[in-house]
């Protein structure tokens, strides 16, 4: 397997800029997954990487080797595209050798390498089948089949299960991970789906306007946003203005609110808290001595089976709580609540 080195890639299409100073290290092994708003380069960096297109400016390195002068075929990189296509007319067993076929791998070699491909994807048995026979679930099974057949160092997959139903999307997430973790192929992933990219990866990057915004853990990434895009992109925030004082946050109506540290910088300051930090509080003998508390009026109660989102208004700041449907409290639009989070959950980003 082979470690990927993005630096300094910038990419240009005319006076457009798709990547601007992008630099990513994808750990050998590791699963990446890219984040970022339609048109913010994901799928332009894959293709950079692919050898599809190259960058302006910067390098990228494949298993310490710069790739420059490598072509696409002798990259030995996986892909499986949003749209990607079986080739309708051939066998299941004929699409998964394709991509041995036009590498002149011997005829023994390639059945024992389909047959372990086929075997990797749960479709053991399937070799006959066209797939107009097959669900659209085996069919991504097949694509990724072919996609990982010839033993790619890296696999890149542009939201490969965009087209499935939740259910389905759902069991691919673990085939994928559980065949990733297998195979110890170094995979970067682009999503739309932020759980998914939440639960997949051991990484995340967001990408904005072709460049690099944040990179970290799911955890850090989700618990410390830099940017109030970050914070918003990437699950829900509850996003609070107000003037550093003091280390605190002062809202317009005087509420001060504890941060994660005090404040060091003076002046305009946001600070996101997540929906589900917060807690309507009916009795202030739950306060804890470091909450912060916030009053605000309950303006709907969305149902959502295993849990409640409220929405809430506090001066011009519109709020949502999110609970757990377990003896969750009655409440009725117009009523004014307590609301409480730890200081601990109350993160400054950048507006
Ligand atoms: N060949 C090209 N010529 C001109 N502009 C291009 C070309 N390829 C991509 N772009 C532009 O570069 C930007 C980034 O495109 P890219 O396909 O990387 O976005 P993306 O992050 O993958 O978006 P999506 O989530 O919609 O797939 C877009 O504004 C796109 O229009
Ligand atoms: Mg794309």
């Amino acid at each position: 397997m082979a470690s990927v080195t993005v630096s300094h890639v910038s990419k240009s299409f005319g006076d457009f800029q798709a990547l601007s100073d992008v630099s990513i290290e994808f750990a050998d092994g590791g699963f990446y997954a890219l984040l970022g708003p339609s048109g913010s380069g994901k799928t332009t960096l894959l293709r950079q990487i692919a050898g599809f297109s190259f960058p302006d400016s910067g390098e990228i390195r494949i298993g310490g080797e710069a790739v420059e002068s490598v072509p696409v075929e002798k990259r030995n990189i996986g892909m499986m595209f949003q749209n990607y296509a079986l080739f309708p007319n051939m066998s299941v067993f004929d699409n998964v050798a394709f991509g041995l076929m036009v590498r002149d791998t011997p005829r023994s070699e390639i059945k024992a390498r389909v047959g372990e491909a086929l075997e990797l994807v749960r479709l053991s048995g399937y070799d006959e089948r066209k797939p107009h026979q097959l669900s659209g679930g085996q069919r991504q099974r097949v694509a990724l089949a072919r996609a990982i057949v010839f033993r790619p160092q890296v696999l890149l997959l542009d939201e490969p299960l965009s087209a499935l139903d939740k259910a389905l999307r759902l069991g691919m997430q673990v085939e994928l991970k559980r065949i990733q973790r297998e195979v110890g192929i170094t995979t970067i992933f682009v999503t739309h789906d932020q759980e998914e990219a939440l639960t997949l990866s051991d990484k995340v990057g967001v990408l904005k306007d072709g460049k690099l915004l944040q990179e970290g853990t799911p955890r850090e990434l989700y618990e410390r946003p830099r940017t109030a895009f970050a914070a918003t992109f990437l699950g829900d925030a509850n996003l609070f203005n107000g003037i550093a004082d003091d280390g605190e946050l002062a809202l317009a109506d005087g509420t001060r609110l504890r941060t994660l540290e005090p404040l060091a910088r003076s002046g305009r300051m946001t600070c996101a808290v997540r929906p589900e930090k917060i807690a309507i509080v009916e009795d202030s003998a739950q306060l804890s001595s470091d909450s912060n508390v916030l009053e605000a009026e309950l303006e709907q109660t969305i149902f959502a089976g295993n849990s409640l989102s409220y929405l809430l208004r506090h001066g011009d700041t519109s709020l949502r709580v999110f609970a757990q449907n377990r003896a969750a409290a009655d409440l009725q639009p117009g009523q004014r609540v307590r609301l409480a989070w730890c200081s601990a959950d109350t993160i400054p980003v950048e507006a």
